[in-house]
């Protein structure tokens, strides 16, 4: 039995630090990405607070496609440049988006979303996959969520 546990009342970083070293343990030398990526949507599920979807859109034959992820059913396909996920995988940029409403061609998965992270895993400098992470909160991401997130993207890189 896997027995992750977040502890409720650590700071962020920290936190951050617990989700990393979960997910470094689970992944380590699996070679099956599907596996690894449902195993890190369910640590951030865990792990994190106020979210409303935590998971994956890989980079397929030029455009982003659905991957392991918990929450409500999503968007299967999204062009590349379109959309906050769309965005993030052509730029190869984080996206932190306090107001979904405000940002240009969001895409509602969900209309509970209010805010959005979404950072790019990237390989050998392509970009390989994104991790999404929604809230129903505003403003629910700040810069200690992008720098834990993007820790996990670089720990996943050649695992998903
Ligand atoms: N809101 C995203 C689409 C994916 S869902 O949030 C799961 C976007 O604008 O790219």
């Amino acid at each position: 039995m896997f027995d992750f546990r977040p502890d409720p009342d650590c700071p962020k970083p920290e936190a951050y630090r617990q989700l990393c070293d979960a997910a470094d343990a689970l992944t380590s030398g699996e070679p099956d990405a599907v596996a690894n990526m449902a195993n890190s949507a369910a640590l951030l599920w865990d792990f994190l607070p106020d979210l409303n979807w935590a998971g994956f859109y890989r980079l397929v034959d030029g455009e982003l496609v659905l991957g392991p992820f918990v929450g409500r059913p999503a968007c299967i396909r999204i062009p590349l440049g379109s959309g906050v996920c769309g965005v993030a995988a052509a730029k190869s940029e984080t996206q932190l988006v306090e107001d979904v409403h405000a940002f240009p061609g969001h895409i509602a998965c969900d209309g509970d979303t209010n805010s959005e992270l979404v950072v790019p895993v990237v390989r050998e400098g392509q970009v390989v996959a994104v991790i999404d992470l929604d809230s129903p909160k505003k403003a629910r991401f700040d810069h200690e969520d992008r720098a834990g997130i993007e820790k996990l993207a670089s720990i996943l890189s050649d695992r998903i």
